[in-house]
């Protein structure tokens, strides 16, 4: 806690005027943290906070118009459950979340991570607080021989052990700002940390080693067709179903993602010109898009025609982002022509 109190990161959801921490930002804070780096939730969440400044701000906004500031973020049932847990905390809860881990595990995106989190940082409760950073800092100050994921019960029980009554929102974060800045996957600087008189790893003088990880299977690759079809200026998007990935977000037509490259999801007959390919990783598999691009004579196709120049404030999700800006390069002339 002495190292915390002196080298906690400056981060925009934490109030450093001693004022309460305002839950709302916590909330949404702890949810875009989730499986996302801190340097890229940070320009989000200063948008989101100057945009929807509470929760009942939140809860008011339109999907579409939530899901287009999302993008970029990834993972965007978190978006779809953001709004759903925001209506509810306005239409339930009278627009103050509840102050214990069981009531915050009743809502929409809240899990135990984000439950622990929400109480320990926001209402001051005794929580377990344990993501990926803390998991690697309590992996190497028992040494824990067990491999992730199994480990993470074990790690879990060792994390409660040394979790304190007193001010346990700054201990939650200390542990993370001390497995993101010191305590880092490779190289740590163990010269620099607080605890490594405490640290087992450190004393078998490879904390590198330590938390221990199953080998890991090689992500699967897929492939598919992503189309660009322009009429007049403008572009054909689609919205993608709710469910499933990418779900709720708009996006350019594609064809089934598979193994092999189908050719099926074509928005139009048109003279499809082929204009490059592009690449994303996605959680659990790789993916690789061929870009089609048109510009027939007539409007042939259904769906949402979006002006090419303002393809930006479409709120595409990255891979389809892209596309968007390889199908530019095609139409100046860089790519096919
Ligand atoms: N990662 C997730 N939540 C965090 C927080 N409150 N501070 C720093 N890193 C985090």
């Amino acid at each position: 806690m002495r190292w915390y109190d002196s080298n906690a990161r400056s981060l925009p959801w934490r109030v450093t005027d001693g004022s309460r921490t305002d839950p709302y930002r916590v909330w949404l804070s702890e949810i875009m943290l989730q499986q996302t780096t801190v340097a890229a939730v940070r320009p989000y969440f200063e948008r989101f906070t100057a945009r929807w400044s509470t929760v009942e701000a939140l809860a008011a906004a339109e999907d579409a118009e939530l899901m287009a500031a999302w993008a970029g973020l990834g993972y965007y049932a978190r978006a779809r459950n953001l709004l759903a847990c925001a209506r509810k905390v306005v239409a339930e809860h009278e627009g103050s979340f509840p102050c214990t881990e069981a009531e915050l595990l009743k809502l929409p995106g809240i899990g135990r991570y984000t439950a622990a989190a929400i109480a320990a940082i926001a209402f001051s409760k005794r929580a377990v607080v344990v993501d990926g950073n803390v998991e690697r800092v309590v992996g190497r100050l028992f040494a824990v021989e067990q491999t992730l994921p199994a480990a993470k019960a074990e790690l879990y029980r060792l994390a409660e052990k040394i979790t304190p009554t007193k001010r346990p929102g700054d201990f939650a974060q200390a542990m993370m700002d001390l497995g993101a800045t010191i305590c880092t996957p490779r190289a740590p600087r163990c010269g620099a940390c607080p605890v490594s008189p405490q640290c087992q790893a450190f004393h078998l003088g490879r904390p590198e080693d330590f938390p221990r990880k199953a080998p890991r299977r090689a992500k699967p690759h897929r492939q598919g067709r992503v189309y660009w079809l322009e009429h007049e200026g403008e572009v054909l998007l689609v919205r993608r179903p709710a469910e499933g990935l990418l779900g709720g977000m708009l996006a350019l037509p594609t064809g089934s993602w598979s193994e092999a490259l189908a050719e099926d999801g074509v928005p139009a007959a048109a003279q499809w010109e082929d204009a490059g390919a592009i690449s994303h990783v996605f959680t659990h598999f790789s993916l690789t898009l061929s870009l089609a691009c048109a510009i027939p004579e007539r409007r042939d196709a259904q769906g949402i025609w979006w002006p090419v120049d303002r393809i930006g404030e479409a709120g595409l999700p990255t891979v389809f982002a892209k596309a968007a800006e390889r199908a530019l390069q095609w139409q100046s002339g860089l790519f096919g022509r």
